[in-house]
């Protein structure tokens, strides 16, 4: 029998391997990314193969800092006060893409406006840094499916096929939150690890909401989803259901916050439903306040437990 190859990368050789335009997924402090040199147009089809992701999905571009973002894209006032808050760290801007923006366009779907995040876990940025250039990064999961939170994770999405750095459990477990600056107002276009009530503070007005339109064209219905089928809003489990608390369930298989700590339980959200789907079972999950981070959570659970297409 010959050994498995081992997925594993260090960091020197992620960077050797983006350079000749090859993926690699990386850490960032929401979930693992699956990173490919944004100005490449082939590197950028390896992700969408990697994924099988519909092609009009599109990429967030993620920048060292703010002059990084300033060469690729127009920033608003309003933006540049977020970025000047929150940067680095788990909030994405969709904002009009300058002509010349060296993006590929396979990466933006055809699209005119580009999502910029400057992420803030360390192996990320040192990548970015020594790499002296943009990289686009979805989640490192087949698409569809949920999201990486560990090098693991992304070893059970690819196997040996996709190379990953280890950096470790991502501290905050959910994707960036999204706010879009192509309309009137600054709108909400995906809840994620920034809390809504902590942008509108810096903005200084409500965020809009995305609209009746899918904003983020990845919001797709069912999304992020386990095998096992997900029954939500439940007080208790039935038949062989197992439960996922929240604040101290009772009878819960996993608790995702027994003190009822909302970042805590998005930290560990994707990591226990991915453990307790292995055990094969259907998945009851306790309710979750829809405030903070909540909305976050409340939005995958949502979509894990929608229709599958
Ligand atoms: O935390 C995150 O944001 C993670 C880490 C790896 O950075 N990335 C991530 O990427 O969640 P992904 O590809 O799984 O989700 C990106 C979302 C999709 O729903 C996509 O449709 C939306 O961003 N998006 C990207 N560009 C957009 C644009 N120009 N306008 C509207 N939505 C956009
Ligand atoms: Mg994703």
């Amino acid at each position: 029998m010959t050994a498995p190859s081992t997925p594993f990368m260090s960091i020197p050789a992620a960077v050797s391997a983006l350079q000749a335009g090859q993926i690699v997924a990386l850490p960032t402090e929401t979930v693992y990314g699956l990173a490919a040199d944004a100005a490449s147009g082939e590197a950028v089809a390896r992700i969408y193969a990697a994924k099988g992701r519909p092609q009009f999905n599109p990429l967030i571009v993620h920048v060292f800092d703010a002059d990084a973002a300033g060469k690729i894209a127009h920033i608003p006032t309003q933006a540049e006060r977020l970025i000047s808050r929150f940067w680095p760290g788990p909030l994405s801007l969709v904002v009009p893409l300058k002509p010349d923006a060296a993006v590929a366009s396979l990466a933006l779907a055809g699209l005119d406006t580009v999502a910029l995040r400057s992420p803030e876990h360390p192996i990320f940025r040192e990548v970015l840094s020594t790499l002296g250039r943009p990289l686009v990064a979805p989640s490192a999961n087949r698409s569809g499916r949920i999201s990486p939170t560990s090098a693991q994770d992304v070893a059970e999405e690819f196997g040996g096929d996709v190379p990953v750095v280890d950096g470790g459990q991502c501290a905050r477990g959910i994707e960036s939150t999204i706010v879009g600056f192509t309309a009137d107002r600054p709108a909400l276009l995906r809840p994620g690890a920034l809390s809504v009530e902590d942008i509108e503070a810096v903005l200084g007005e409500p965020l809009a909401s995305a609209g009746e339109e899918i904003a983020a064209p990845g919001m797709m219905t069912s999304h992020y989803a386990p095998n096992a089928a997900l029954r939500l809003d439940a007080h208790r489990a039935k038949d062989s259901e197992l439960l996922l608390g929240f604040g101290g369930t009772k009878g819960a298989r996993l608790d995702l916050s027994p003190s009822g700590d909302l970042g805590e339980a998005a930290a560990n959200l994707f990591a226990y439903l991915r453990s307790l789907d292995r055990e094969g079972r259907p998945l009851a999950v306790a309710p979750i306040p829809r405030e903070g981070l909540g909305l976050a959570i409340n939005d995958r659970l949502q979509r894990a437990a929608a229709p599958r297409g």
